[in-house]
């Protein structure tokens, strides 16, 4: 089987550690590294939760390069962080020390040198201040790209505001250039990964696996599951990044259409929305967007593939 060469960009983040977790049992995929961006937590804290990461899935083959602390037109900050994914981004449970150390180029930097190295697939599950800054420095280098899947943006209805959804209103420049760019893009925005969740039933699954990796899901599922019941008035957690990675184990999971995507950039209530023009069905559009999934055939192969780790 050919395996498919991977790169992470990541703000972890609970759904985002889902994500990775899925990738990291997946003999699809070789995962080359975590870059870490700011995000769902500042840099320092969804640095260390890679490293955590990493040692969980004790992988460590995969290294974690920190990248960007703030987005390109400067630092932004979400008023309800810490309300989703916790005050150090993870659930707030009890971690040792991560025996996982930071690789020692940044982010971008790695990047750069991993693309340049071969064919590479950037799964992109955080704001995009990394990708963006890697055009800056080198415009070139989109072309070498295999693929670019995001989690982000919205067709209809935002997270972070009523126009945005996170990832994008987090750096809306940055995002501009990533779709502006010439690299093929496969998008997952919400109105997709809000048709994939796990329940209360998933989260017993997990626990009841008696491992390590099955206690630390179900543990920090539980307090994004009780953000849910206060944001959405139900407990079923949405699995926004997976969602991404789920697109590189099975291409046929997710029905896409092509498109044409903007960002907005400078709206006084609309920044950070994503423009997704579907009006002429771009078929050869080189920008594809998620249309629809199948929750229990995912949820199915997330027990399977976490149900590998010892
Ligand atoms: O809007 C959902 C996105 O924002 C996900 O990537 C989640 O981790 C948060 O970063
Ligand atoms: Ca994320």
């Amino acid at each position: 089987m050919a395996r498919t060469r991977v790169v992470i960009d990541t703000d972890p983040g609970v759904d985002d550690a889902v994500a990775i977790l899925l990738a990291l049992a997946s003999p699809e995929l070789e995962v080359l590294a975590l870059t870490t961006v700011a995000g769902n937590s500042d840099l320092e804290k969804t640095t260390l939760n890679a490293r955590r990461l990493v040692e969980l899935s004790q992988r460590f083959d995969v290294v974690v390069a920190a990248g960007c602390a703030e987005a390109i037109a400067g630092a932004v900050r979400y008023e309800g962080e810490g309300d989703v994914h916790g005050i150090d981004g993870l659930g707030d449970l009890q971690w040792d020390s991560p025996n996982v150390p930071l690789h020692d180029e940044h982010a971008v930097e790695l990047l750069f040198r991993l693309i340049s190295e071969g064919p590479l697939t950037i799964v992109a599950i955080g704001p995009l201040t990394n990708l963006g800054v890697l055009l800056e420095r080198y415009p070139d280098c989109a072309a070498l790209v295999e693929r670019v899947v995001i989690m982000g943006g919205a067709s209809f209805e935002g997270n972070v505001s009523p126009a945005a959804e996170f990832n994008i209103w987090a750096d809306p420049e940055a995002a501009q250039m990533v779709f502006a760019a010439s690299w093929p893009i496969t998008l997952m925005p919400l109105d997709l990964t809000h048709q994939a969740s796990l329940n209360d039933d998933d989260l017993a699954y997990f626990s009841g696996l008696n491992t390590e990796v099955g206690r630390r899901v179900a543990d920090m599922l539980e307090p994004y599951a009780r953000f849910h019941e206060v944001w959405y008035q139900q407990r079923e957690v949405f699995m926004h990044d997976a969602m991404a990675v789920y697109e590189l184990l099975d291409a046929s999971a997710i029905t896409k259409q092509g498109v044409e995507v903007s960002v907005e950039t400078s709206g006084t209530y609309s920044r950070g929305a994503t423009w997704i023009d579907r009006r002429h069905q771009h078929a050869n559009s080189r920008t594809q967007v998620g249309v629809s999934v199948d929750n229990a055939t995912f949820v199915e192969l997330l027990r399977t593939r976490l149900s590998t780790y010892r």
